[in-house]
């Protein structure tokens, strides 16, 4: 038994290896057999045809070889041989009988060859012939006949050669053709019969020639075509509706072309198509009516074009959009409010490298879905303050390189899974209204990716100062009023008050001279009182304030409405200057805090003092004032009460020492 299952695996393994040894002992030099029936053969050695080649071969591949002629007989005693392959070879002539010998081929590459004619009908007798490679040879023209009787040929590589203008009728008859390649090529004409007979091409590449322009009709019978690449050319033209029997196509490239309009309704009834390229085309324009529905149109690429705007409705049939690169157009200076209205499922919007100068608040309002967006290297100089409001899962947002020089403070507070924001390269404008902005970026350090470049622009004291390492104090003067004398230009006095933060809601517009004359309840007050002095001090308040004293609001607002003054407006105009220590003395600062404040002119120097706003301890200061004043006065009419009586008496006793009494 055991034995005998000894024998049978002996038996198995000798079965097996016997078919191996063979061919390899069959096997020609410079050649490699495969079991299976491939053969390939390399090097210089080879000149033609192995003769010894194992007889079960069915695919033979030479390659580098000196194969240079295929010759009547090349071909003969191959009858099981299907696929054949002679590349890089420098072959450059094919006996006009060289096929007749093996009729069976299904398969014939003679790619990266030499070859600059080929004789007529040479292909001829392989009717079932279903591939040939052509590409990569120095053909310049294609006899009329030259594929006649391929009736099996499915697919055909013309690719890399040097083709002109092939004649209407070389590919008359190839009805089964599904593939066609006749890109990189110098095809400057396309007669518009010349794919009539296509009926079932599925890929036609003319990509890579100078194509001027295309003839209306050329494509009207190609109705299973799926693929169509047409870039790299010089079309500068389309005629109207060429593409329009193409109902099943799903990729159409125009891209690189020198197209400078496309006709109204061009992709209309292209149902299925999902890449669309007319990048690289100076584009001035787009017709109102260019997309027709392309819901399975997922990437769509338009940069590098002349158009300044586009209208509004271009991606509107496009709703199954994902990616939309629309960018590197340097002459896209603005953007339609509603031209992303319609795109429900967009993950990235590139819209960088444009020449956009302004966003339209509610550009970005529908892209609930968007994750990347970049508008990186465009003239952007602000943002509407809620524009990414609706992006609620937007990931990455670049804003690098823009003219930005600051940003609402509120302005990603929507973004909440916001992962990578660039900032940098903006010319950032370290006053005041930067305050907000700062505040979130030192907050979010780790979103904000290029940090380290996010630097101040202005004024000229923060340069080069990054922004989130400006610390939130840095910006108590802010809550400060600007008051701009002349009387105290004059005297040259220098008048801090104490800083508070500034309620937001207060109106930011500043007088520019100060009121001459202080409500009547505050000098009132000031009279007894011009000795608490306060000169060039800064009383930092660290309790937060809550209101703003009325009194000194309508203080300072009162003269904001009779003389708004364009210099002191912080948040559109540069309020750089009074920020400077140069002009430091000839501005009175008074913040608006919770205070009473109370002043007075007394030989050229301004005196202010403040009174805390806190109801309870004002009522009681103000209550012990009245009871000094009150305590004041009394002693006064007790003292002049008793001077009186103390005269009295005097006048009296002078008169008894006068005449003394008896
Ligand atoms: C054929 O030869 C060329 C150059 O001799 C080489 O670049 C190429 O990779 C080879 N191809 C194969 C399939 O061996
Ligand atoms: C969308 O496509 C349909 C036809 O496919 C067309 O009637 C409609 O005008 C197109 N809409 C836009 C905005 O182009
Ligand atoms: C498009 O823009 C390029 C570069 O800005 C320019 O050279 C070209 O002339 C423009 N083309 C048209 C048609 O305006």
């Amino acid at each position: 038994m055991d034995s005998l299952f000894r024998g049978t695996l002996w038996t198995i393994l000798i079965l097996f290896t016997l078919p191996h040894l063979t061919c390899n002992m069959l096997c020609p030099g410079s050649c490699l057999c495969n079991i299976m029936g491939s053969v390939k053969c390399v090097g210089d050695a080879i000149t033609d045809i192995p003769h010894n080649l194992p007889v079960h071969t069915y695919l033979l591949q030479l390659n580098g070889t000196q194969m240079n002629i295929i010759n009547e007989r090349s071909l003969a005693d191959q009858d099981l041989l299907l696929r054949f392959s002679l590349t890089y070879s420098h072959l450059h002539a094919i006996h006009p009988n060289a096929f007749h010998v093996a009729p069976q081929l299904k398969s014939v590459k003679l790619s990266s060859n030499d070859l600059s004619t080929i004789s007529a009908r040479v292909f001829s007798p392989l009717a079932t012939l279903e591939q040939l490679y052509l590409d990569g040879n120095q053909l310049e023209t294609i006899a009329p006949d030259m594929f006649e009787g391929l009736v099996s040929l499915l697919y055909l590589d013309l690719s890399r050669n040097k083709l002109t203008s092939p004649a209407s009728d070389v590919f008359d008859g190839l009805t089964k053709l599904t593939f066609l390649n006749l890109g990189r090529n110098s095809i400057n004409k396309l007669p518009p019969t010349i794919f009539h007979s296509l009926t079932n091409l599925l890929q036609l590449m003319i990509y890579n020639n100078d194509l001027e322009e295309l003839e209306a009709g050329i494509f009207d019978k190609l109705v299973n075509l799926v693929e169509l690449k047409i870039h790299q050319n010089q079309i500068t033209i389309l005629p109207p509706q060429v593409f329009w029997s193409l109902k099943n196509l799903k990729t159409l490239t125009l891209s690189s072309n020198r197209l400078q309009a496309i006709p109204e309704k061009t992709f209309y009834n292209m149902p299925k198509l999902t890449k669309l390229t007319i990048y690289n085309n100076p584009l001035l324009s787009l017709p109102d009516q260019l997309m027709g529905h392309m819901p399975d149109m997922t990437d769509l690429y338009l940069y590098a074009t002349n158009l300044t705007t586009v209208p509004g409705n271009v991606f509107a049939n496009m709703s199954g959009l994902l990616r939309l690169n629309f960018h590197l157009n340097d002459k896209l200076r603005e953007l339609p409010s509603d031209l992303f209205c319609c795109l429900p499922k967009l993950e990235k919007l590139s819209l960088k490298s444009n020449d956009l100068l302004y966003l339209h608040p509610q550009l970005f309002s529908g892209l609930t879905t968007l994750g990347i967006l970049l508008l990186n290297d465009n003239k952007l100089k602000s943002l509407p303050d809620n524009i990414f409001q609706g992006l609620g899962g937007v990931l990455t947002v670049d804003l690098k390189n823009n003219h930005l020089e600051t940003l609402s403070g509120d302005t990603f507070l929507s973004n909440s899974v916001l992962k990578a924001l660039h900032l940098g390269g903006n010319p950032w404008d370290c006053t005041c209204s930067i305050r907000g902005i700062a505040k979130w970026i030192r907050k979010h350090e780790h979103v904000v990716l290029d940090g380290q470049d996010v630097m101040c622009h202005s004024p000229v004291d923060q340069l080069l100062r990054t922004i989130g390492s400006l610390q939130d104090e840095e910006f108590n003067f802010c809550d400060a009023k600007i008051l701009k004398s002349s009387y105290l230009f004059t005297t040259q006095t220098p008048v801090v008050a104490s800083t508070t933060t500034m309620p937001t809601t207060m109106p930011t517009t500043m007088p520019t001279t100060m009121p001459t004359t202080m409500p009547t309840t505050t000098s009132g007050t000031t009279e007894g009182a011009t000795q608490q002095v306060t000169i060039l001090t800064t009383t930092p308040t660290t309790k937060p304030s809550a209101l703003p004293s009325t009194i000194l609001s309508t203080m300072l607002q009162t003269p904001t409405t009779n003389e708004p003054n364009e210099e002191f407006l912080p948040n559109t105009e540069k309020p750089s200057s009074h920020y400077k220590s140069d002009n430091f003395y000839d501005t009175l600062l008074i913040e608006e805090g919770p205070e009473f404040v109370h002043h007075n002119l007394h030989k050229g120097w301004v005196y202010v003092w403040f009174l805390p706003s806190n109801a309870a301890l004002t009522g009681l200061l103000m209550f012990c004032y009245i009871l000094l004043v009150a305590a004041g006065l009394f002693l006064i009419f007790a003292a002049v009460f008793c001077m009186y009586r103390l005269n009295n008496i005097m006048d009296k006793l002078k008169a008894q020492c006068a005449h003394p009494p008896e």
